[in-house]
């Protein structure tokens, strides 16, 4: 399905469609949204599933996602910004994607989670590469098995924030409640694993393809520059160009595409 029209008519009757991912039964037909499945042992948390059970958990993430929670953070981005700048500035280069767009929004979304921030390091080139590994290439598996490393140290930071909790999403989660149930090691991983997905590899592409847009249109960049009331504009304009996520597909139920 192709055309805003369409496609939004659509999305506001999701009784047409599910997203569920279901480990339980291999043969189900309700695979979750990623085409292809290239990780059928593990679910994308609550982006594979279905309201109500989907908006129970996105609840919990609203107060750390409203732009004014986020705009909190703005001295500690340009902090984090100007230390990457610092860390190579003695040796006269800096390459904006791997010395700034891939640390930066790695290690704040450590931030917004309440994780140790210098774990972004283990999360961040298997995230990526979650993305940037097409699905005929030699690497998947590979890819799969950095994949279940990080649930696994994911396992042990939920274990550690049980016990000593810091502020953020992960302790939020810990103290939440679905169904009248606190949530499962299982669903506190899966979240968290979202957001990580959500916070590293999403902005890093979208930075990086605006600054090298911006180089190869240097008129462009100092219009931006002599006017930056056009900033706003300009950053959803990139968003729209260089959409950074383009395996999330929602699987007809099967029942309405019989
Ligand atoms: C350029 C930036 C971003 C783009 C283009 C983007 C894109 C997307 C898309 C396409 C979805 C799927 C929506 C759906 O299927 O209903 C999604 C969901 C999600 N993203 Fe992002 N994202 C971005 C940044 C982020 C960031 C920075 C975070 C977290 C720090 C994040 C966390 C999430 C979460 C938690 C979901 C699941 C939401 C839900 O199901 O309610 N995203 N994003």
């Amino acid at each position: 399905m192709t055309g805003l029209e369409e496609v939004s008519a659509f999305l506001r009757r999701p009784g047409l469609f599910s997203a569920i991912k279901d480990l339980s039964n291999p043969d189900s037909p309700f695979r979750g949204i990623q085409i292809p499945d290239n990780n059928p042992e593990i679910t994308a948390g609550f982006l594979e599933m279905d309201p109500p059970l989907q908006l129970s958990y996105r609840h919990v993430l609203n107060s750390y996602m409203s732009p004014t929670a986020i705009r909190r953070w703005e001295p500690l981005v340009r902090d984090f910004t100007n230390a990457c700048v610092n860390d190579v500035i003695e040796s006269g280069r800096l390459d904006f994607v791997d010395d700034i767009a891939n640390i930066v929004p790695a290690v704040l979304t450590m931030a917004i989670l309440g994780l140790p921030l210098a774990d972004w390091v283990i999360y961040c080139e298997p995230t990526h590469a979650m993305v940037y590994t097409p699905p005929d290439s030699p690497d998947p598996r590979r890819v799969q098995q950095a994949s279940m490393a990080m649930v696994m140290r994911l396992g042990e930071c939920v274990a550690e924030a049980r016990l000593n909790p810091r502020p953020g999403i992960i302790k939020a989660l810990i103290e939440a409640e679905v169904d009248g149930q606190p949530l499962s090691d299982e669903g506190i991983i899966g979240t968290t694993f979202l957001v990580i997905g959500g916070g590293f590899d999403t902005t890093t592409s979208l930075t990086s393809s605006a600054w090298h847009w911006l180089s190869d249109h240097p008129n462009e960049r100092a219009r931006l520059l002599a006017d930056p009331d056009r900033l706003d504009t300009a950053t959803e304009e990139f968003l729209r160009f260089f959409s950074p996520s383009q395996g999330d597909v929602p699987r007809s139920a099967p029942v309405w595409s019989r």
